[in-house]
């Protein structure tokens, strides 16, 4: 296997980047908790392929250190760095929270041109370490896990199976100190993903959110935009445990783009986008967030496998997904009652003159909030303009045309099958999927976007 290593004092910090940089980039990671350590191992060996460091040991800038050895052992490896430093020089990987584990193995992966069918194609050993001071998060075995007794290296026991509780069996293996169980490594993605997400959550609730090791700032830029990623979309309960953690990874990777629009945003549109954002992550467990990125996940399934789908039109349809929804946070925000979708008329007319604008023309409004950011995607303020059906920017739900944009149809299409599973009571299955295609099927009777509705069929929810 591949390796790297680590420069880390925090346990923590350094079990989920171990289970991460395997996960993802199916390699194996070394840990040192001090830079004379790195100096030494380097000195020894240098076929690691990456380093990671955090910026500080013991709240001391150590950057200028690690770079120093690196640079002399390894100087054609990518280095990430985890956090903030007054001696950070741009061109190198930082990374600004140990919770944001994607960023870091994504940017690694770029770094050594890992495609993602060179990962697949790694190889990786059956049975992959998981640290037992991290798989505690979980309240049921995720997978089937596995001990491997003492004096028995090569043998790999059956300890829990897949969805069984293991309270007793995790205090004893923490009572014996036990450092590692093992789960199959065909399953490894999902089950730290998960694994990941509950680890961070559970750390967040017993330090806060506001602890100094939970802040993330833009890198010469000292306003803070989104302090972590979106990774606490709770609600998502209703999703079984797979998806759940695929909408993890897709709230990870949109964090990271969405702080990359923010951070063009500061003399232009500050602080009415800044504080819709803030407003989005504060109600992180309410409607909106959650339809937002389920809608996010809908669309990128039904395009991913078109032969016009590109990495840039993904990004387009993220953004939508979460910009166009600021635009009704704050009504969602006021009243918490109002309905998802079917009775949205009625209520709309409750609403003051100025919500009632903002409601029935956020398209509008956020369409032209986003054209003012300098170097946002390529059509995206059209796209956000014509995402209900209708080039005027109007949420009216009879208006929809066929002259819209394709895209736009997509992420309509995707919105409305959201809204109609998180707005009904009974769990996401097979069978509300099928009441959710026939509920839109009538609705919207236009060709092409009935077309994008047969796509549904397939989604994996
Ligand atoms: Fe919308």
């Amino acid at each position: 296997m591949s390796h790297g290593i680590m420069v880390c004092d925090v346990p923590l910090y350094r079990d989920l980047t171990k289970v991460n940089v395997i996960a993802y980039l199916a390699s194996k990671l070394v840990c040192v908790e001090k830079i004379e350590k790195l100096d030494m191992l380097l000195q020894l060996d240098q076929t690691y392929e990456f380093v990671i460091t955090l910026a500080a040991l013991d709240k001391v800038d150590v950057t200028k250190q690690v770079i120093a050895i690196k640079d002399q052992y390894l100087p054609n490896v990518p280095l990430v760095i985890i956090g903030h430093s007054a001696d950070l020089i741009n061109k190198l990987g930082n990374v600004l929270s140990p919770f944001d584990q994607i960023s870091i193995v994504k940017f690694i992966a770029n770094q050594l041109g890992w495609t993602p069918t060179d990962l697949m194609n790694k190889r990786i050993d059956q049975y992959i370490p998981i640290p037992v001071a991290l798989i505690q998060y979980s309240p049921t075995a995720l997978e089937d896990i596995y001990i491997k007794p003492k004096g028995q290296s090569d043998e790999y026991v059956l300890a829990v199976k897949s969805g069984d509780s293991f309270e007793i069996m995790k205090k004893n293996w923490l009572e014996m100190n036990l450092e590692n169980v093992y789960i199959s490594s065909i399953k490894r993605v999902t089950v730290i993903t998960e694994i990941t997400r509950l680890a961070v959550k559970k750390t967040r609730e017993a330090i806060g959110s506001d602890s100094e090791s939970m802040q993330l700032k833009v890198v010469g830029d000292n306003r803070e935009i989104l302090s972590e990623s979106f990774s606490d979309l709770a609600q998502f309960e209703k999703l079984p445990v797979e998806i759940k953690a695929e909408m993890g990874v897709l709230a990870q990777e949109t964090t990271v783009l969405i702080n990359k629009i923010l951070s063009r945003t500061s003399k232009v549109v500050n602080p009415a986008l800044n504080d819709l954002v803030n407003t989005f992550k504060s109600e992180e467990k309410s409607y909106i967030p959650q339809l937002s990125f389920l809608s996010m996940y809908i669309s990128l399934q039904l395009i991913k496998d078109e032969i016009w789908f590109h990495e840039t039109v993904g990004e387009k349809i993220r953004y939508l997904h979460f910009f166009n929804n600021l635009g009704i946070l704050p009504i969602y925000k006021k009243y918490p009652e109002f309905p998802k979708d079917k009775n949205i008329l009625k209520y709309y007319q409750n609403l003051n003159a100025k919500e009632k604008e903002l409601y029935r023309w956020h398209p509008k409004i956020i369409s032209s909030l986003m054209a003012k950011i300098p170097g946002i995607p390529l059509g995206l303020d059209q796209l956000i303009l014509q995402h209900h059906g209708n080039t005027t920017g109007d949420f009216d739900l009879s208006l929809i045309h066929e002259d819209v944009s394709l895209l736009a149809k997509y992420c309509y299409i995707s919105e409305l099958f959201a809204e109609f599973l998180l707005d009904s009571s009974s769990s996401i299955d097979e069978i509300l999927k099928f009441e959710a295609i026939k509920y839109i099927r009538n609705r919207v009777t236009l060709r092409s976007y009935l077309k994008i509705v047969d796509g549904l069929e397939k989604i994996k929810i």
